[in-house]
């Protein structure tokens, strides 16, 4: 097969992972810039080309896309859409997962169980929102954030005022999120690939810090999850139309609660942690869904 991986780099840990087990595996791989991609529309039409050539022969793509990245990376994967290319991930799938807020009413329409959520523009309506909320702190978050930048932890009180004032006057959108102490800065990271769950793990935040992702200092460890967990996971990858993503949870005191789905998940953390072929049985999900004539 010819399998094309959209990434920014190919020197990314996620996209060499990639390349190899698709090697291993005797495909033919090729690494495109989706940034650097021109999308021709001509007619009824749709051509991609890349350092100016059209790129045909595809069998299917992986796309690799960075939160900065989003919208552009979501209109080539649309292209290659158009032209029945297999993808791994769909670009109606990846717009609504990159979105906090689009991808918590999604969730929460599915009926699976997040942590507390308000999102609000208006200043003066703050201080009353912060009653709906237990205990004397908050989370707020940037709604693009991304590797836990963006994430603060706050006191109701005037700090989390603030922080919200200056995010709404340099027009960040951001959502205010119930704190779930109990979590004690872990949580869970499931791998899902086809509804199947291939790999988890706990992250625990460094000393003196909520959040725990590993590019925040986190460490991890493999973790054994519950059937109910595995259950949800799968069920907020359906919900989104996901077919490979990292979900993340929280174990609270009501039980598993929903973070956030990961549409390009990083391979790194997962794989050095489970010692799970990850990016093989991505290929292999390839596999199984490209008919080869
Ligand atoms: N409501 C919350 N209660 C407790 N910890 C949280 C909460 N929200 C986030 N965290 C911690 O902060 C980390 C980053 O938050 P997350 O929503 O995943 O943002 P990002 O997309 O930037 O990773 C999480 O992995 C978790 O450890
Ligand atoms: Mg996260």
């Amino acid at each position: 097969m010819n399998i094309v991986i959209l990434s920014r780099s190919p020197v990314l840990y996620s996209t060499q992972s990639l390349a190899r087990a698709a090697r291993l595996r005797h495909h033919s791989v090729r690494v495109i810039d989706y940034f650097n991609c021109d999308l021709i529309i001509d007619g009824i039409k749709l051509i991609v080309s890349y350092k100016g050539q059209i790129q045909t022969d595809i069998d299917a793509i992986i796309p690799r896309i960075g939160t900065s990245w989003t919208g552009y990376g979501a209109a080539v994967i649309r292209q290659f859409e158009q032209l029945k290319i297999f993808s791994t991930l769909s670009s109606q799938a990846l717009v609504k997962a990159r979105n906090k807020l689009v991808c918590s009413q999604i969730l929460s329409a599915a009926g699976l169980p997040l942590p507390k959520t308000i999102i609000s523009n208006n200043s003066q309506s703050y201080s009353s929102l912060m009653n709906e909320f237990d205990g004397d702190k908050v989370v707020i978050k940037l709604i693009n954030s991304t590797h836990g930048v963006g994430v603060l932890l706050a006191n109701k009180g005037t700090q989390a005022q603030n922080i919200l004032e200056t995010f709404t006057r340099s027009n960040q959108k951001s959502l205010i999120q119930e704190y779930i102490q109990e979590a004690n800065g872990t949580d869970i990271r499931v791998f899902v690939v086809n509804n199947k769950i291939i790999g988890s793990m706990k992250r625990q935040a460094k000393a003196g810090e909520f959040r725990s992702n590993l590019h925040q200092g986190g460490s991890s460890t493999e973790e054994k999850i519950s059937d109910q967990e595995a259950k949800l996971a799968i069920q907020a990858v359906g919900a989104l139309g996901l077919k490979v993503a990292g979900v993340d949870m929280l174990r609270s005191k009501r039980g598993p609660l929903i973070l956030e789905v990961n549409a390009s998940p990083g391979l790194e953390g997962i794989e050095k942690t489970t010692r799970n072929d990850i990016a093989g049985e991505i290929i292999e999900f390839i596999e199984n869904n490209v008919v080869q004539e």
